[in-house]
């Protein structure tokens, strides 16, 4: 291609937010070559996430896109990965049991296991590592519990995950062992929940039933990996980005400390504020239309970058700044995605967010960065990117 386009600016987040890119669209390069329009402003956003014209095309090979080009491969049937139809079946069909309605039924257990994880961390006495003793153990321990597997395999969903979440290109052969092993591992569960069903989610789905439409078990198993591969590491991520926002900036958690019942208006703005991620999906063009003044043509990438766009200052008045009174935190955001394909765990995923930080706050009064947080290390290597290597924390 003869067009000078600059490569994108990859900016992975490490602490204070990256700066905008430039809005509401400019043209860049990805690493792996493609030329995309990187969408900033919030209106383009939320018209490309949910744009009739654009939708997911896995036939592209972005390094940065990690394990899930290679997935697309594994996957057969009606699958969430694509666009259409069969995706909005399929999700109508396996978000029955994840409704608002159904998670505050989790809650009570999930205050259980953060107040365990909690208790194990006060044992083991100052310096502690936040991640590993809730932000990491809190999630697999829920999920696992959904899908009715067995906790102790949780040592094994993680280095799973581990694998398939990693970028490096070179180690694409492991990234599909990995998924295969995860792929036979759900697929010898369901044959359990079959004969011996329970209260979870494998069983749920096995139930799930709308007119003559049913789920297949390739579906089913391709949904719980979706569910430990989209929301273990995400929800890990959060709980470590939301901690590390109110330690760096300690007026907040005084206000929190103060007023525990801003929790769920303070998580919202702490993962608006602080969980930005270098990249978002690529869309392709499936026809020409105008967005954010340019023309977008058929075959072109966009790639709707959310973590800017819910810092638009005409969206978010002093975007940039946390403030965890911030009026109707999460009503606009794009924390979750948004349109056809939005976070279908979100209200789990908020749940364990806001469990997780209510009860750490709570609990330990006098919490403090164990090191200086300008000294913390933050994961490059990930797709979509981003999120803290450990979180020593006092008290
Ligand atoms: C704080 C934690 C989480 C965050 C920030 C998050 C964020 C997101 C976002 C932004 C999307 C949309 C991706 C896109 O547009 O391409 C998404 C999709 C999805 N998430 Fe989450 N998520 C979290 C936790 C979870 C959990 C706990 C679950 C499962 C219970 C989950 C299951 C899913 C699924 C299945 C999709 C795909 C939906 C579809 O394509 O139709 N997520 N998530």
């Amino acid at each position: 291609m003869s067009e000078q386009i600059p490569s994108y600016p990859a900016c992975p987040f490490s602490g204070e937010p990256p700066p905008l890119p430039p809005g509401p669209v400019f043209r860049a390069r990805l690493p792996g070559g493609d030329p995309v329009w990187v969408i900033t402003g919030y209106d383009e956003v939320r018209t490309a996430l949910n744009h009739p014209f654009l939708g997911r095309d896995l036939t592209t090979d972005d390094p940065h896109m990690g394990a899930e080009a290679a997935m697309a491969g594994a996957l057969r049937d009606r699958t969430l990965l694509l666009d259409g139809p069969p995706h909005a079946q399929l999700r109508r069909l396996a978000g029955r049991p994840l409704t608002p309605v159904r998670v505050a039924e989790l809650r009570p257990g999930i205050r259980r296991l953060a107040d365990g994880l909690l208790d194990d961390m006060a044992e083991a006495g100052p310096p502690e590592d936040l991640l590993a003793r809730l932000a990491f153990p809190l999630p697999l321990a829920v999920l696992c519990a959904l899908l009715g597997v067995p906790e102790r395999d949780g040592a094994a969903f993680r280095q799973w995950a581990d694998r398939m979440t990693a970028i490096d290109a070179a180690t694409r052969d492991e990234t599909l062992a990995a998924l295969h092993t995860m792929f036979t591992y759900l697929t010898e569960r369901l044959e359990e929940k079959r004969t011996r069903p329970g209260q979870d989610l494998l069983s749920a789905w096995l139930a799930a039933q709308e007119e003559d439409d049913r789920l297949t078990d390739n579906e089913i198993v391709q949904l719980a990996f979706s569910v430990l591969f989209a929301g273990y590491e995400s929800t890990a991520a959060a709980i470590g980005a939301c901690v590390y926002g109110l330690l760096r900036h300690p007026e907040q958690l005084e206000a929190l400390r103060a007023s525990p019942e801003l929790a769920p208006n303070a998580v919202r703005e702490l993962m608006r504020t602080q969980l930005a991620t270098p990249y978002y999906r690529v869309l392709r063009a499936r026809r020409d239309f105008p967005l954010a003044g340019v023309t977008i043509e058929r075959g072109d990438g966009v790639m709707p970058l959310t973590w800017a766009a819910q810092r638009d200052p005409g969206r978010f008045p002093s975007g940039d700044v946390l403030d965890i009174r911030r009026a109707g935190a999460g009503v606009a955001d794009f924390v979750f995605g948004y349109g056809r394909h939005a976070c279908l765990g979100a209200a789990l995923a908020t749940t364990m967010v806001e469990v997780a930080v209510a009860t750490l706050v709570r609990r330990f009064p006098t919490l403090r960065p164990a090191v200086p947080l300008e000294t913390l290390a933050w994961h490059t290597d990930r797709f979509p990117g981003g999120g803290l290597r450990e979180l020593p924390v006092r008290w």
